[in-house]
C-alpha cells in the first residue's frame, strides 16, 4: 500500500514541527512547507518544501511541485500563522499589521486550499489551525488583528468545506488550545504533545466524513 502524502505547512518548529514528526512516524509521507529551508532540522522521513504561505507565487510553485514528485496530494494542514500584535486592541490597531497578519493567516490556507484541492481525491482533508482568539461566541480582545485573521479563517473554513462536499473532501478548523511554542510563550498550559493531539485528531482519528466544524481535542466548539 501507498502511504498517504501529507502536506504541514510552517513545519520548521512549534506546532508544524511536532505535527509533522508525528505524522512521519505514523507511516505518512510528510511534506514540511518551510520558507527557509536551510533553518529547519531535519526530521527522519520529512520532505522539505520551500514554501511561503504569503506569497502567492510560492504556493503555486509548490503545488507544482508536488504534483511533479508525487502526483497527489492526500491531507493538507494549514498550520502557518504569525501573531504579530501582542496585547493591542482593535482601537490602536494599525491597518498594514492587520493587512499582513490576513495575507499569512487567512488568505495563505485560502490560497493553499485552492491551489491543492486540485491535488486531491475523494477522502482527502485540509486541516486549518485556527485558535480560540477567532471564536464569535466567545470574543477575545488581546491581538486583534490575529484574533480577526482567524475569525476569518474559520469562515472560509465553512466556505470550502460546502464548496468540497460534492468531491468528498473533508474541511474542518482547530483549536489546539494555548500551548508552550514561540507563539503560545513559556507560561502557556498545554504542550507541544496536546496541541499536536488536537490538530491530529482531525488527520488521524475523525470520520472521513466530518466537515464544516470547529474542533479542540476531538470535541466541537462554537464558531
Ligand atoms: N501556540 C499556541 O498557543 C496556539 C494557540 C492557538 C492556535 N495556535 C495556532 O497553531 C499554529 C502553530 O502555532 P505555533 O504556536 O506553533 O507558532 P510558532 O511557534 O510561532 O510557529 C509558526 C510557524 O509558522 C511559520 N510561518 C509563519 N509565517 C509563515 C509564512 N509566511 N510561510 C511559511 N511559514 C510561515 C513559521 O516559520 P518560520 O520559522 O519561517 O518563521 C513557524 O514554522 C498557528 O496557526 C497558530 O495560530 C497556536
Amino acid at each position: 500500500m501507498t502511504k498517504p502524502i501529507v502536506l504541514v505547512t510552517g513545519a520548521s518548529r512549534g506546532l508544524g514541527r511536532e505535527a509533522a514528526r508525528r505524522l512521519a512516524e505514523e507511516g505518512y509521507t510528510v511534506l514540511a512547507g518551510v520558507r527557509d529551508s536551510v533553518s529547519m532540522k531535519p526530521l527522519p522521513g520529512v520532505e522539505r518544501l520551500p514554501l511561503d504561505v504569503a506569497d502567492p507565487a510560492s504556493i503555486v510553485a509548490a503545488a507544482a511541485t508536488v504534483k511533479a514528485r508525487h502526483g497527489h496530494l492526500d491531507v493538507l494542514v494549514n498550520n502557518a500563522a504569525i501573531l504579530l500584535d501582542d496585547q493591542n486592541d482593535v482601537l490602536s490597531l494599525d491597518g498594514d499589521l492587520l493587512k499582513r497578519t490576513l495575507e499569512t493567516n487567512s488568505l495563505g490556507p485560502l490560497r493553499l486550499a485552492q491551489a491543492f484541492a486540485p491535488l486531491m481525491a475523494r477522502g482527502g482533508r485540509i486541516v486549518n489551525v485556527s485558535s480560540a482568539g477567532g471564536q464569535l461566541s466567545a470574543p477575545s480582545t488581546w491581538s486583534s488583528a490575529y484574533c480577526i485573521s482567524k475569525t476569518a479563517l474559520n469562515a472560509i473554513t465553512v466556505q470550502l468545506a460546502e464548496a468540497l462536499k460534492p468531491r468528498g473532501i473533508a474541511v474542518n478548523a482547530v483549536c489546539p488550545g494555548w500551548v508552550r511554542t514561540d507563539m503560545g510563550g513559556l507560561e502557556a498550559p498545554r504542550s507541544l504533545q496536546q496541541g499536536a493531539d488536537s490538530i491530529l485528531w482531525l488527520v488521524l482519528k475523525a470520520a472521513p466524513d466530518v466537515t464544516g466544524g470547529f474542533w479542540r481535542d476531538g470535541q466541537r466548539i462554537a464558531w
